[in-house]
């Protein structure tokens, strides 16, 4: 007898979409640059259960060097350093689950978003590309789950990412889907995977999130370029409403993710008999120290170092958005963040990187 059901107690009740669904009667290619994407996945697929060694156990002390995913280093501050190895090794590895638990729920998120896409975007070269990372984030669906159960367990959806995936999922215009998914999402996740593939010496955990990471770049172009073409057809209204959204997405995640790591790391740290107030008051007293030799790219976080740079590159980047985005950002982490006024806001924002694929690998800064 199979046990086998139709609902079972892992999923979630149906969330109603709100969807429309485009047929396109022209076959050809039309948008150069998202064919020669397309053509570019369709080469680069790769096969999880064969392209990665699955058998490796996973090397404890290489998996030290893993990021923990803080804007503080707090690796370097004199109570973690007092901690036992079995501790470290605890609490690098919960929390790391964590990190990637968040990627897992957000693959997933991606997976159906991009599905959506195929169906919704009017043009097909678009289609196209989007059912290639369709195929792509079931596959890193798949590398992550695989982790994580060798690591340790699969932890819940921060209600932040969880939020701002329903939200993208729900609307019915493809574009706030492509803003929502391409940039906010994808840009939040090509920055993570950057930093934890570059930092980390776990080979197994190194390796799946290069080829992970090699995807995401094509996502991201793919993003970039389809949304730079269609946001000069846009009506004013339209595209304030297109960067309303991007702000609203990038708001929730900032606000509430901080609020959730810290709450989540605490958990951890008792989890694993460290005290979080002598942790806390170690972070404090330290903190000039631990910030000097922090990279800057590391101080500006992701939404700043990315999301934003990316806003601007495809005509989403308003005086009007950026005073808003000061704004936040002052309010949540001061001037020294943010700057004084939004000028210094926007000098502040870097440019995306030339080739973002190589920069992914940290072969350019
Ligand atoms: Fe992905
Ligand atoms: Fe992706």
């Amino acid at each position: 007898m199979s046990d086998f059901t139709i609902e079972t107690s892992t999923q979630e009740p149906p969330l109603d979409t709100a969807m429309q669904v485009i047929y396109q009667w022209n076959y050809d290619p039309e948008v150069d640059e998202l064919r020669k994407l397309y053509v570019k996945a369709t080469e680069s697929q790769w096969v999880a259960g064969r392209d990665l060694d699955w058998d490796r156990p996973i090397d404890h002390a290489k998996f030290a060097t893993t990021p923990l995913g803080s804007p503080l280093p707090i690796e370097k501050c004199s109570y973690w350093k007092s901690l036992s190895e079995e501790q470290l090794w605890e609490v690098t590895r919960r929390t790391a689950s964590f990190r990637l638990s968040q990627f897992l729920h957000g693959e997933q998120g991606a997976l159906m978003v991009a599905a959506q896409l195929v169906n919704a975007v009017p043009h097909t070269d678009a289609k196209f590309y989007a059912a290639t990372q369709t195929m792509d984030e079931a596959r890193h669906v798949e590398v992550f789950a695989r982790y994580i159960e060798k690591l340790d367990e699969i932890r819940p959806i921060a209600p932040s990412l969880k939020g701002i995936l329903d939200q993208t999922l729900e609307t019915g215009d493809w574009m706030k889907k492509l803003v929502g998914m391409q940039i906010v999402v994808e840009g939040l996740a090509l920055y993570s995977f950057r930093e934890m593939r570059n930092l980390t010496e776990e080979p197994l955990l190194k390796e799946l999130l290069t080829y992970v990471a090699r995807d995401e770049s094509r996502h991201h172009a793919y993003g970039v370029q389809y949304i730079e073409r269609c946001v000069p057809c846009l009506s004013d209204a339209a595209r304030t409403e297109l960067e309303d959204f991007a702000l609203e997405c990038s708001r929730s995640l900032i606000d509430q993710n901080a609020q959730g790591l810290f709450t989540t790391l605490l958990g951890i740290w008792q989890e694993v008999g460290a005290d979080p107030v002598a942790m806390l008051t170690s972070l404090q007293s330290e903190r000039a120290d631990l910030m000097r030799d922090t990279p800057k790219g590391r101080r500006l976080g992701p939404v700043q170092g990315f999301v934003l740079p990316t806003l601007r590159r495809c005509g989403l980047f308003s005086e009007r958005v950026a005073t808003h985005f000061h704004g936040f950002f002052r309010e949540n982490f001061g001037e020294r963040v943010a700057g004084e006024n939004v000028e210094q806001f926007m000098a502040h924002l870097p440019d995306l990187p030339a080739d973002t694929a190589r920069w992914v690998m940290g072969e350019i800064q």
